[in-house]
């Protein structure tokens, strides 16, 4: 497919996001198929019976998004329950897989948008905005797949981390001091489970101020970095988007000298509380500013630190300073009048409605090089600019390296920066099971470094939640289990079962050549490292339901286990395939299964790979750390392949990667 089916049409004046890399003059004339209702403000398209609607990014439900109302403003949700309609991201990509032909739809619009895709109308797309003023892209194709090829031409490479940034990460909210640390490890290395990262929550800041170690719990940082990094584990320590107030803090006086913090229409800066209290935001949006953010990681980088995670980015605010003292007068009439059942609900409300409260996000404004405007019209872009804040600097400042990144709030276009991770999901097997859908729909998009937080963030955990989405994790390529403060401890030492946790974290270690290998050819030819089955075996009706199987590279399907006191699960195979149960990377069961339908035995520490017909697995040896796997002495797991037909991609995962 060329480039030549790409099609933009200018609705309004759109503000230029920075989403798209190509310059595509705008048509006149509207886009064939979809209807304009420029008073109503909203965009249709009838769906026939046989449409699957794919696209979205990170969002709620299924592969397939029909029947649901979607709304993109990006926002710190911790209930991805299937009533909501937001996540963190906004990724306004749609495929139409209708019966004769495949169009797309890219909606470039950095404020809210709503898609209703078949919820008001079962046979209707529907997508309504607040303003009218968007570029649409509309990308016609042979395939799903081709699209989003197209798509990703248009948007940009996707981000490349370093190899290592592959291996598996042990995070959690409450490692305080560097012998917290230095015990993750230590029970690690006992156990001989291979780690590569530690993460660091905000409580490594001095009083979660960004860009400061705390002197009395990490003492001379730069030489525990080296201490960590010598047992071959990488620290990853979490930058917030709020600037803490207070001074003699340099980030913040700074800030406030240069006019870099968002401000509100008076011209004063936003007083806004998160972790660290009261803070600023700085203006992402705003390449001065941006610059001298980006700058700010440095402080890390020269301490010995190679990778971060770009968090409350939405911006999440838990109050302003304004709002809050709204909500206390108007307590205070209340308190003075008789509450009726109604008035305590409102009375509660004004509560509940405290934190990322939608007013406070049209209380400050950007200067977006010279354009003022509020931020809640540009809202769903100020994670993507924090995050092009940090990469930028990276590019200047540690050229010679590939530096991990990735964020929690995202806008298309991010993707050339940094990966995402899911956020914070619970401890939940139906958040399993999303984070299997979620996978798919996020590769299209270009977010091809992603994962979501393995064992579940909040609430307490269980040793086979974990060990179940340990073993859908091993194919993801973000792969960090990250628990809350509070809850169930869940590093793979805290549970009885460790030789199994060791077997899992062995067997990712052993499909690292294959994965890293994978996931590089999806980048560089962009490409999807995750898919659904649709995408491969198109005319095979079966597999457009089959929203609980993925295809992981080009060789392999894999079907987890996500639901609890289960031993084994239905699989659907579009072609024959080779079965592969994996009890560790060297102890494992081969079975050919034709196509069609299978019940397959998988006890609590089995891994279910299906490998396709004529194709490879390439295994490692399994080892500590991700630089120490040996290329040299590979073997091969094939189905109707010879071995040397696996075409592996391999580098040194350290040099950046010119596009
Ligand atoms: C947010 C992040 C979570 C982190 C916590 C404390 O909830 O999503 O990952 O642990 O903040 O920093």
């Amino acid at each position: 497919m060329n480039e030549a089916s790409i099609q933009r049409y200018t609705f309004g004046n759109p503000l230029h996001t920075g989403a798209v890399v190509k310059d595509i003059a705008a048509q006149s004339g509207l886009p064939a198929g979809w209807k304009i209702d420029s008073d109503q403000k909203t965009l249709t398209r009838p769906m026939q019976k046989e449409t699957v609607v794919y696209g979205l990014g990170e969002t709620l439900r299924g592969i397939n998004k029909r029947g649901w109302l979607y709304t993109s403003y990006n926002s710190d949700e911790p209930h991805h329950e299937e009533g909501k309609h937001s996540l963190y991201a906004s990724h306004n990509f749609l495929i139409f897989e209708d019966k004769d032909k495949c169009v797309a739809i890219f909606i470039d619009h950095p404020g809210r948008v709503n898609f209703d895709i078949g919820y008001s109308d079962k046979d209707m797309v529907s997508i309504s905005f607040e303003d009218f003023d968007f570029d649409m892209y509309l990308i016609e194709g042979e395939s799903p797949e081709k699209i989003v090829t197209s798509f990703r031409k248009l948007t940009g490479r996707s981000y490349i981390p370093p190899k290592w940034a592959f291996g598996y990460g042990q995070s959690r909210w409450g490692y305080k001091t560097a012998d917290d640390i230095r015990t993750v490890a230590k029970r690690y290395k006992e156990l001989n489970i291979p780690l590569d990262m530690i993460y660091m929550d905000i409580d490594y800041m001095k009083d979660f101020k960004d860009f400061t170690v705390n002197p009395e719990r990490f003492p001379d940082f730069p030489s525990f970095v080296k201490e960590m990094k010598d047992m071959g584990i990488r620290l990853i320590p979490i930058i917030d988007a709020g600037v803490k107030i207070e001074e003699g803090y340099d980030v913040y006086e700074e800030g406030v000298k240069e006019g870099f913090f968002c401000k509100k229409d008076d011209g004063t800066n936003l007083v806004a509380a998160v972790w660290p209290g009261k803070v600023h935001f700085p203006d992402f949006l705003n390449s001065k500013a941006r610059e001298w953010f980006g700058d700010k990681y440095k402080t890390l980088t020269d301490a010995g630190i190679e990778g971060f995670w770009n968090d409350m980015n939405e911006p999440a605010i838990f109050y302003t300073e304004d709002h809050l003292k709204e909500v206390f007068s108007e307590i205070k009439e209340m308190e003075n009048k008789e509450l009726d059942i109604w008035g305590f609900f409102q009375f509660r409300g004004l509560i509940e409605g405290i934190a990322n409260n939608g007013d406070d996000y049209r209380r400050f404004f950007h200067d977006f090089d010279g354009i003022k405007v509020c931020h809640d019209k540009v809202h769903n872009l100020y994670g993507f600019y924090m995050t092009m804040a940090a990469s930028q600097s990276f590019e200047r400042n540690n050229k010679d390296k590939r530096i991990l990144m990735f964020s929690r709030a995202s806008y298309t276009g991010m993707h050339r920066y940094g990966g995402v991770w899911t956020g914070d999901n619970m401890s939940w097997w139906s958040h399993l099971l999303l984070n299997v859908k979620q996978m798919p729909s996020l590769n299209m998009t270009g977010f091809l470094y992603t994962g979501a937080d393995l064992g579940g963030f909040g609430c307490d955990t269980t040793e086979d939640l974990v060990m179940r989405w340990l073993e859908f994790g091993i194919f993801t390529p973000l792969f960090r289990n990250h628990s809350a403060l509070g809850t169930r401890e869940q590093e793979l030492y805290q549970f009885k079962d460790n030789v199994s946790f060791k077997n899992i974290i062995e067997l990712r270690y052993s499909l690292i050549p294959y994965i890293y290998s994978e996931f590089m050819k999806a980048a560089l030819n962009d490409g999807m490292y995750i898919k659904p089955l649709s995408f491969e075996y198109p005319s095979d009706k079966r597999v457009y339901e089959v929203e609980d199987q993925v295809l992981v590279g080009e060789s392999i399907m894999v079907s987890p286990v996500y639901e609890q006191n289960k031993t084994g699960r239905y699989v659907y195979l579009p072609e024959d395939m080779k079965l592969v149960r994996f009890r560790s990377y060297n102890n494992y069961d081969e079975e050919i299964l034709s196509a069609g339908d299978h019940y397959v035995k998988a006890e609590l520490n089995e891994v279910l790979v299906f490998i396709r017909k004529g194709h490879v697995l390439p295994l490692a040896k399994p080892a500590m750390h991700v630089d120490e796997i040996d290329y040299s002495t590979l073997s091969y797991i094939t189905y109707d392949a010879d071995s040397s037909s696996y075409n592996m991609y391999n580098d040194d995962g350290v040099t950046p990667v010119n596009s």
